[in-house]
């Protein structure tokens, strides 16, 4: 989950220049948006030589017990369509709140604030519970019955099981609680038996690399990328990772969201993913994909990198929000609509000759309503209750929560949107929604737009074809 999207001043800029509207219907329409398989044909040939990732596997051939579920997935060819299992091995206050409301203690405002506040019993225990039901194998059946074909795991770095016989950097995680390992490697077995892919995204790093609760620690002053230690000892914690699961997954992604509009992060990030990449391809070998993300400075900032020939199987994962700032707030509904065709623009053009692009994170909320979005205790931009002064829009009241209070515009406005995102993310290689389940905040739940009807059973289905026209 982002808090800050500094990527709209570019984005306006490249669509003006280029006839945006316009194109964005064309791409629409040369797009196969009927029911059934994705079109083997939907990627240009272009992507595959320009991405180099073969069809099929390359590299060293990993052996059949290795491989990530019994058939591998299409590259290029195949669309990934799929949902973040958000909120499961990193908590986030606005997921689960009541797991941080049962705490007693509004100081606990992260995981990093919980395994502070309380002794590590108690936070063992509240922790194993969690990882045992916050997702369980039905969740996995339910993922692969509504069509998807992906989950990516968010994971922080507290729970990858490093010794020192692996590292020359510290292995200490306090105040973090380990032990979340064990449910991971479920959590891929269940995903093989349910036909899910699986991208692995390393959400947690030492200091934290955006200072947001969902690295694991809300700090106005995260240091991953001014701490001597934190890039090589994460470069440690890939490989392990790669060594570990390289095998039982599709997709590892290097790191999440890191703040590259930081001057100590964007000094240190282009090596990191250049090292990772190496990192990843001599523990894991040739036909794992790896993933690297914009860090919120926007695609058109990886011009020509990693690209092939230097590199091959190098995804970009770039994430779709239109609500944490107040010019996308005051966008109106269609308002919203007509942003992602233009991101979807933007995306298709970097991609086209760069690397193949996905949006890895993206929801049907147009507001920062929910519940501690912005951070436990903190309100929201959207009424007000958050950063006084600015505009207000409205109520949160029927904007979020429980589908009750939903009125039947509004729910089709969610059909709208989510079928305009899922065209930007069909438009490159994929999509994969934040986020499978929320306890209070049915605007970013797939599971519950399943329910409403405001997600089809069928990913593939439109009822709003022409959105970008
Ligand atoms: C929070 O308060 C409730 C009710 O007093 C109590 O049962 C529970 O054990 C407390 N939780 C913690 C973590 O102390
Ligand atoms: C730790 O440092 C030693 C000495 O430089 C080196 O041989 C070893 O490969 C390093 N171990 C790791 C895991 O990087
Ligand atoms: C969306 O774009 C269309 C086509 O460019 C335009 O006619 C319409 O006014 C736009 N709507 C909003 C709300 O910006
Ligand atoms: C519906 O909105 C009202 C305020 O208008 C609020 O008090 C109530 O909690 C909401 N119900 C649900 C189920 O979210
Ligand atoms: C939410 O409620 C307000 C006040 O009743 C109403 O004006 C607005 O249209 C509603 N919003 C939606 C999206 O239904």
């Amino acid at each position: 989950m982002l808090l800050i999207l500094l990527s709209l001043s570019l984005l306006l800029l490249d669509q003006a220049s280029l006839g945006l509207a316009q194109q964005c219907r064309l791409l629409i329409g040369g797009k196969d948006l009927g029911v059934g398989a994705p079109s083997p044909t939907s990627a240009s040939p272009t992507h595959t030589s320009v991405n180099g990732v073969a069809t099929g596997s390359s590299g060293p051939s990993a052996s059949s017990s290795n491989s990530p579920t019994p058939t591998p997935f299409k590259y290029g060819q195949e669309i990934i369509r799929g949902v973040n299992l958000g909120g499961w091995f990193v908590l986030e206050p606005w997921i689960t709140p009541s797991l941080f409301q049962k705490t007693n203690d509004s100081a606990i405002v992260d995981e990093f604030t919980l395994g502070q506040m309380l002794d590590d019993d108690t936070v063992l225990e509240i922790l194993q519970n969690h990882w045992q039901t916050w997702f369980t194998e039905d969740d996995f059946e339910a993922i692969s019955a509504a069509g998807l074909n992906h989950v990516r795991i968010p994971i922080g770095y507290w729970s990858v099981p490093i010794t020192s016989a692996d590292t020359n950097h510290t292995t200490s995680i306090a105040p973090y609680t380990a032990g979340a390992w064990p449910y991971f490697i479920q959590a891929l077995n269940w995903a093989k038996a349910h036909d899910l892919h699986v991208i692995v995204d390393l959400h947690g790093a030492p200091g934290s690399q955006n200072g947001f609760d969902n690295s694991g620690q809300r700090t106005g002053n995260p240091t991953w990328g001014s701490d001597q230690d934190s890039v090589p000892r994460t470069l440690d914690i890939i490989q392990f990772m790669a060594e570990k699961v390289g095998g039982m997954i599709d997709v590892l992604e290097l790191l999440n969201e890191p703040a590259a509009y930081r001057q100590s992060v964007n000094n240190v990030l282009p090596n990191f993913w250049k090292q990772g990449y190496q990192v990843v391809r001599q523990a894991a070998g040739g036909s794992i994909k790896i993933m690297i993300g914009d860090g919120f400075i926007g695609v058109n900032s990886w011009q020509n990198f990693l690209t092939y020939p230097t590199a091959q199987g190098v995804f970009m994962d770039f994430h779709e929000y239109q609500i944490f700032n107040f010019d996308q707030l005051e966008l109106s509904l269609s308002g919203h609509i007509n942003y992602s065709c233009q991101v979807m623009n933007q995306l298709t053009s970097y991609e086209q000759s760069n690397i193949f692009t996905i949006i890895g994170e993206w929801s049907v909320a147009p507001t920062d309503c929910a519940k501690w979005l912005n951070g436990r205790g903190v309100g929201a931009r959207w009424d007000g209750t958050w950063q006084p002064g600015n505009p207000t829009f409205g109520s949160c009241s029927n904007m979020t929560g429980d589908m009750s209070n939903f009125s039947d515009d509004y729910k089709t406005f969610l059909r709208k949107y989510w079928e305009a995102q899922v065209n930007i993310g069909e438009a490159v290689q994929g999509w994969v929604f934040w986020t499978w389940k929320v306890e209070n905040a049915d605007d970013w739940s797939y599971q519950r737009g399943l329910e409403g009807g405001w997600i089809p059973q069928d990913p593939t289905e439109r009822l709003y074809p022409n959105l970008c026209s």
